[in-house]
């Protein structure tokens, strides 16, 4: 299953931040395809969450979208809010930067999994748990039985981001759009999340965005990467090639500012 995104346009009219067109992102087309990962990068405030927000249709409160974001053969963005809702999620699957946000703070972790299992397939509530336990084991979360009765507060930040990603993933949504999942994490911790998410994407084939303004993070899972600079994607092209051959001046500039190290590990001639 594939997502087209085509010149998609949004802006808050009601507000003084637009740019002279009255957009804050213009023009952006994008393809996700089953079992590949795209990669997003752009300097903060580029237009990236924007983008992946207007996909699902969270856009924040005034803001407005024009553009196309086909998926199964209909215009996301005409969708009435209850039939998103009922794609958000089970075929359109997110992560965001800080768990946190994703969990309940009052409900076990267990419950929480099982939940999406139970409301969008329909399972016994013995069954989701069994399911459940499944996925925090692919998850790699240690003593996944007992840390079903767990709540989020009693979990380290990776474990919440596992968590958070078991709940996105049990429910195997064709999309999964990934927003800064490991910026909040530590390096080891960060590593291993990406691993998973990796396995999942293969093993699911699952269509990834994956948004990051780590070019490190995207070298290391992306096929394809596209480039936003104040809100348009200025490039776009296969990971190795955008970040060894780059073509805009702004991609190169990006490159330039990781540090040597890095710069390095990205590979080849960077
Ligand atoms: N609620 C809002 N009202 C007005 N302008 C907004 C609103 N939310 C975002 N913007 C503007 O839209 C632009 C794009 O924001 P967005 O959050 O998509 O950037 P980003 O690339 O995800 O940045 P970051 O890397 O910091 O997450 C920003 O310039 C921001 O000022
Ligand atoms: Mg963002």
């Amino acid at each position: 299953m594939s997502l087209q995104v085509r010149d998609l346009s949004i802006g808050f009219p009601s507000s003084g931040s637009t740019g002279v067109d009255g957009s804050v992102v213009a023009g952006v087309d994008l393809d996700l395809h089953a079992g590949q990962t795209l990669g997003l990068v752009g300097q903060s405030g580029s237009g990236k969450s924007l983008v992946s927000l207007a996909m699902i249709g969270l856009l924040p409160q005034g803001a407005v979208a024009q553009g196309q974001v086909t998926f199964g053969g209909r215009n996301l963005l005409d969708l009435p809010e209850r039939e998103m809702c009922a794609m958000r999620g089970r075929r359109i699957g997110m992560v965001f930067q800080e768990p946190m946000s994703a969990l309940n703070p009052t409900m076990r972790i267990g419950a929480q999994i099982s939940e999406g299992l139970r409301l969008h397939q329909r399972m016994s509530r013995k069954q989701a748990r069994g399911h459940a336990r499944d996925w925090m084991e692919r998850m790699r979360i240690a003593r996944a039985a007992e840390r079903l009765d767990s709540y989020p507060h009693e979990l380290s930040g990776g474990q919440r981001q596992r968590v958070g990603l078991a709940i996105a993933l049990a429910l195997r949504p064709d999309v999964l759009i990934a927003d800064e999942p490991t910026t909040a994490l530590d390096v080891t911790v960060q590593a291993e999340i990406l691993a998973i998410l990796q396995e999942q994407v293969r093993d699911l084939g699952i269509a990834l965005m994956l948004i990051s303004h780590d070019l490190g993070v995207v070298a290391q899972l992306a096929q394809r990467v596209a480039v936003f600079y104040h809100g348009r994607k200025i490039e776009e092209g296969r990971t190795a090639q955008v970040l060894h051959q780059p073509q805009a001046e702004h991609t190169r500039a990006l490159i330039a500012a990781l540090p040597a190290r890095a710069r390095a590990e990205l590979g080849g001639g960077v």
